[in-house]
């Protein structure tokens, strides 16, 4: 099933009348992680918003699960790159921020946001604030409170690239792990990141744009089974082709 669809999207400013993307097509099955990978400066940030509905298109249309988009959607969580935690809520309140829009009682919220702390390796550091977390810790606090209020479709912007490459690796096997347990209610991600290496090891299939204006350079599906071995021959290959696309 068709979890995402982006149907003819473009996108230009209306002040200055800078066209950013033009004519942009694509879709996102159940099940599926989709990276969107393209220069910087391309739209990836502003495609992901647009999916999320919180920026409308220009031209074109976004469906979740066959609905038009046309505001927020509640059934999408958003990871960003800076984390964007509240400095002054505890990690514990900054998870709970993601079921504002729920109407659960304050013990339910609790009961979820604990279960999530735990889950994502934060067991006990509920009270403390954002300030005390290395960035890989405040990066499971940005995911939980992405996936807090049970969300089908993960949006994910350059999530790990504000994170050392240790840090980044556990994290990315955790996501995947959590993806294919079926532990959580996440069935589809989409990741935006400019990071070849991380796109294929961790994609069902990449979306490569092209510079500004941008349009879909390719799309290259990846059958292998993660985890994927970074050494075995088919990922250098893969590597190559998406580069080739890029700078195409
Ligand atoms: N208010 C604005 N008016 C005109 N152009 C803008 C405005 N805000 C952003 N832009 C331009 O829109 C383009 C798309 O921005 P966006 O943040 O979506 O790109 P991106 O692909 O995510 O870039 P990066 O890889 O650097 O994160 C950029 O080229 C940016 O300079
Ligand atoms: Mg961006």
């Amino acid at each position: 099933m068709k979890m995402v669809s982006v149907d003819h999207v473009s996108f230009s400013f209306e002040d200055s009348g800078i066209e950013v993307m033009d004519d942009i097509s694509f879709h996102v099955n159940e099940g599926e992680f989709l990276s969107i990978i393209g220069p910087s400066g391309c739209g990836k940030s502003t495609l992901l918003r647009i999916i999320a509905g919180l920026i409308k298109p220009s031209r074109g249309s976004v469906h979740y699960m066959g609905k038009r988009v046309g505001g927020p959607v509640t059934g999408m969580g958003f990871v960003f790159q800076d984390f964007a935690l509240m400095p002054w809520l505890t990690n514990l309140e900054n998870i709970k921020l993601g079921l504002s829009l729920t109407d659960f009682t304050e013990d339910k919220k609790n009961g979820i946001a604990v279960g999530l702390m735990n889950k994502l390796g934060l067991s006990g550091l509920g009270a403390q604030y954002p300030n005390v977390l290395s960035g890989g810790m405040k990066q499971r606090v940005g995911i939980a409170r992405a996936i807090a209020a049970a969300p089908n479709v993960l949006l994910m912007d350059e999530p790990f690239s504000a994170l050392d490459e240790l840090t980044a690796e556990s994290l990315r096997s955790d996501i995947v792990y959590m993806l294919e347990s079926k532990d959580i209610s996440v069935k589809s991600i989409i990741m935006v990141t400019h990071n070849v290496e991380e796109a294929v090891e961790l994609s069902d299939r990449i979306l490569v744009l092209s510079k500004k204006p941008s349009q879909v350079e390719k799309i290259e599906a990846i059958m292998h089974k993660r985890p994927r071995d970074r050494k075995e021959r088919w990922f250098g290959r893969t590597e190559s082709d998406i580069y080739a696309a890029l700078t195409k």
